[in-house]
């Protein structure tokens, strides 16, 4: 990579993730002592492109650089364009079929074309590469991002490489009082084995992972796992009434092939809106996947990154708790 400057193109970089990977890049920059452009590219109809990373404004600086590219993703030129020089590539889009494997695979393709290193696709979630089909629609559309980027890179003889950052749960999640802790039953629940190791990482943390490997000069995996914490339900159950001084039970909710039974009912009766990216069965295929113990990564990968403070669940319990009259 450049030793001058970095750049680094971040794609849906007016969505939650896209915003923060945007701020964290130009914050590493500055730490490091390192000129960056970010180029964060929103779509120029019918997006957020008004709303583009504002929050990154008052971290530009001379040698910290925020350029704002509206793209039509449709457009193959635009997209290499968009991506000429760059060193690295990081997709947060989010969407179904036509986003995650279409608008995604134009932006590989462009990225190629443009010689650029590292792609790093939205993934941003536990370890799905296991998963049986069918086990998460959404998982089932990333895989098949995989299996595309590997045909393209192959027809194009090209030297980038793909890294996906998989760091489980995003943390903030634990405050819903759906994932994991119910704040009104004060109840830890669960579905598959309560020792089954479980990750969560907050936004923030996951966004200067994303930075750090955007930035690095050195070749990096094609899989790297963190965790701002690793959960069992026992584990959640004890944290729970640590930080809470409240008792909290730890309740199976069902076993995992009955829970693959009401997900398969809801998805036929209340299959959603169309093009609705979380109905409440895929919401549901989170926990069904979990249960089934095969997302969580064998090693962690946070150490490889110096500069990041790892933040735990303890405080997003608390303050849901604290939030949360008991039922
Ligand atoms: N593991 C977890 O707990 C967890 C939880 C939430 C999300 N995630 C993952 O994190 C990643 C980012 O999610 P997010 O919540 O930050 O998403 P988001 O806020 O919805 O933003 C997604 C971005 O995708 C862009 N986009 C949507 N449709 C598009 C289209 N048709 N063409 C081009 N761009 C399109 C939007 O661009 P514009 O700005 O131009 O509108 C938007 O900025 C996703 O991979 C998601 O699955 C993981």
């Amino acid at each position: 990579m450049s030793t001058s400057e970095c750049i680094v193109v971040v794609a849906g970089s007016g969505g939650t993730l896209g915003k923060l990977v945007v701020e964290a890049t130009l914050a590493r920059a500055r730490q490091e002592w390192r000129r960056v452009l970010v180029r964060g590219l929103v779509r120029r109809e019918g997006g957020s492109a008004a709303a583009a990373a504002p929050e990154a404004t008052s971290l530009t600086t001379a040698d910290q650089r925020l350029v704002v590219v509206p793209v039509d993703y449709g457009s193959p030129e635009e997209l290499r364009h968009a991506c000429a020089g760059a060193d690295c590539v990081v997709s947060t889009l989010q969407g179904l079929e036509d986003v995650i494997v279409g608008v995604q695979s134009g932006l590989l393709a462009a990225a190629i074309a443009s010689g650029v290193k590292r792609f790093v696709p939205s993934d941003f979630s536990g370890d799905f590469r296991k998963l049986p089909e069918g086990s998460h629609r959404n998982f089932d559309l990333r895989r098949r991002f995989h299996e595309a980027a590997d045909r393209l890179i192959l027809e194009a003889r090209s030297p980038i490489t793909l890294t996906s950052i998989f760091q489980g749960g995003f943390t903030e999640l634990l405050a819903s009082g759906w994932v994991l802790f119910d704040y009104k039953k004060r109840q830890v629940s669960y579905f598959g084995s309560p020792d089954a190791p479980m990750e969560f990482t907050t936004w923030r943390n996951t966004a200067e992972y994303t930075a750090a490997v955007a930035m690095d000069p050195n070749p990096v995996p094609r899989a790297l796992f963190v965790a701002g914490q690793r959960l069992s339900p026992k584990e959640a159950q004890a944290l729970a009434r640590r930080v809470t001084g409240a008792e909290f039970g730890l309740k199976r909710v069902m076993p995992t092939w009955l829970l693959g039974v009401v997900i398969a009912l809801m998805k036929f009766f209340m299959p959603g809106k169309k093009g609705d990216v979380m109905p409440l069965w895929v919401g549901m295929q989170y926990g069904y996947c979990g249960a089934l113990g095969l997302m969580s990564p064998a090693r962690l990968d946070n150490e490889r990154y110096p500069g990041i403070t790892w933040t735990a669940v303890d405080q997003v319990v608390r303050d849901a708790f604290a939030a949360s009259p008991a039922a």
